[in-house]
């Protein structure tokens, strides 16, 4: 049983989204059921299929398939010291066999905090706890980069250090929902950074890339997406500042980029990538022109050579033509290699592949009930539905315990022989 009840944090937001156009708790469900169902194809393999299972050098990395697993926020740290631990490490290393791993959003700092019970990546104990992972993840021969996050105005006082008001580019409150000990509770209303303060976010940005070194990471990936910190400055709906990181585009992504060069500074650009969501509404973003905001992004950190770009195509976790946005003019705007994500089937994966929109597919709620997605993608095999219930929060229990194709075979054999018997 989920410790925050039978909801979830991406059906909150849309239900509170419903002036805009997002999809209703219905809809979702409906879109997610679709998803699932579609895989459901013949075992056969076609000549395009191979192009999903062929290997991408991604920087200097060689990826053994185009599979990623999209980064996924499960609640289930060390309660008290939010460091990983070896259920994580479970978890992590059932997955492995996806061409690279992006972990769930792990915050810089207490700070940077906004839900209960997620990971770290600022003290010790967080650090040895990654060690773990990232051991579990090498020796089954994957890839794994931290998704590093600062939830800026997507907090609770209850989070915050000495229960401070979270802090944001400008104070403005969002309409959204945050999960805190006692269950789903509104965000609190933010208090706007000082230019000393931003100074001091990107400090922790720093510390906590050289710490996902320390910690055996393969890269890192700044979460700029889906309305936490960096997309709050980055769009003009939360961005209401008149210093040098409000106003014009240039102003907006200054933050963006003083956030990328100070990781820079630690590791090659190789091994660092970014995240974005030009048109999510998700946690209640908005911006009036993404295309002129996020292509400038893209060209921007294309010259700093980042490995890749990950992007959200329409409303996270909904429907993928929620706005118009030309996704391929994004892409061009950028050299490295392009990650796509949203609501993928396995045919529209190979539909992109081959049609060159993008380098590699990141699929998320399927890569929760099924760790070996990789092969059943590969042979075309059904996929275990996932269990919503399960997503934020408690033990092993629709975390760990999903089977593969192997064990579903092993535990139906004794029964089908009974049968005949
Ligand atoms: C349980 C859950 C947790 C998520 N956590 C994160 C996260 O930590 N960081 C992030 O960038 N996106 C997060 N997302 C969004 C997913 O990475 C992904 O964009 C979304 O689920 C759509 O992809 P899919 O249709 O393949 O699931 C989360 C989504 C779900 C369902």
């Amino acid at each position: 049983m989920n410790v925050f009840g039978n909801l979830n944090l991406l059906t909150i937001v849309c239900q509170g989204d419903r002036s805009r156009g997002t999809p209703s708790t219905a809809s979702l469900s409906r879109v997610i059921a679709g998803n699932v169902g579609s895989h459901l194809v013949e075992g056969r393999m076609t000549q395009d299929a191979n192009i999903l299972f062929s290997p991408f050098r991604l920087g200097d990395l060689e990826l053994k398939n185009r599979i990623v697993m999209a980064p996924l926020t499960r609640n289930r740290a060390t309660h008290g010291t939010d460091a990983p631990n070896e259920l994580m490490a479970e978890y992590y290393r059932q997955r492995a066999s996806a061409g690279l791993i992006v972990t769930e959003a792990t915050q810089i700092s207490k700070q940077g905090q906004g839900y209960i019970w997620t990971p770290g990546i600022y003290s010790q104990s967080q650090v040895e706890g990654w060690k773990k992972i990232t051991a579990a993840v090498h020796e089954t021969g994957g890839k794994i980069f931290n998704q590093l996050w600062h939830v800026g105005r997507i907090s609770h006082v209850s989070l915050q250090p000495g229960g401070a008001q979270p802090v944001a580019p400008s104070a403005i409150r969002a309409k959204a929902k945050t999960f805190i000990e006692t269950g789903y509770a509104d965000v609190s209303e933010p208090r706007a950074l000082s230019i000393e303060e931003i100074g001091a976010v990107v400090g922790d940005y720093a510390a906590a890339a050289e710490n996902a070194k320390k910690a055996g990471f393969d890269g890192v990936e700044i979460h700029a997406a889906n309305g936490y910190l960096i997309d709050q400055f980055l769009r003009d709906g939360t961005n209401k500042r008149t210093d040098a990181y409000g106003g014009s585009v240039e102003n907006r992504v200054r933050f963006a980029l003083e956030v990328a060069d100070a990781i820079l500074r630690v590791w090659d650009a190789k091994r660092v990538g970014i995240r974005i969501a030009p048109v999510t509404p998700f946690n209640d973003i908005s911006d009036s022109d993404p295309a002129r905001i996020f292509v400038h992004l893209a060209e921007k950190l294309s010259a700093r050579g980042l490995a890749y770009i990950h992007v959200v195509e329409g409303a996270t976790g909904g429907a993928r033509d929620y706005a118009p946005f030309d996704y391929i003019r994004l892409r061009k705007a950028f050299a490295g290699a392009y990650i796509a994500n949203n609501n993928y089937t396995r045919e529209l994966a190979i539909e992109a592949l081959s049609e060159k929109r993008a380098d590699l597919i990141a699929f998320g709620k399927i890569f929760i009930s099924n760790p070996d997605l990789v092969e059943r993608l590969r042979v075309g095999a059904p996929l275990n539905p996932f269990d919503q219930a399960t997503f934020y929060g408690g033990g092993a229990k629709g975390y760990t315990d999903y089977p593969t194709l192997a064990q579903a075979a092993m535990e139906q054999a004794p029964r089908e022989g009974t049968g005949a018997g």
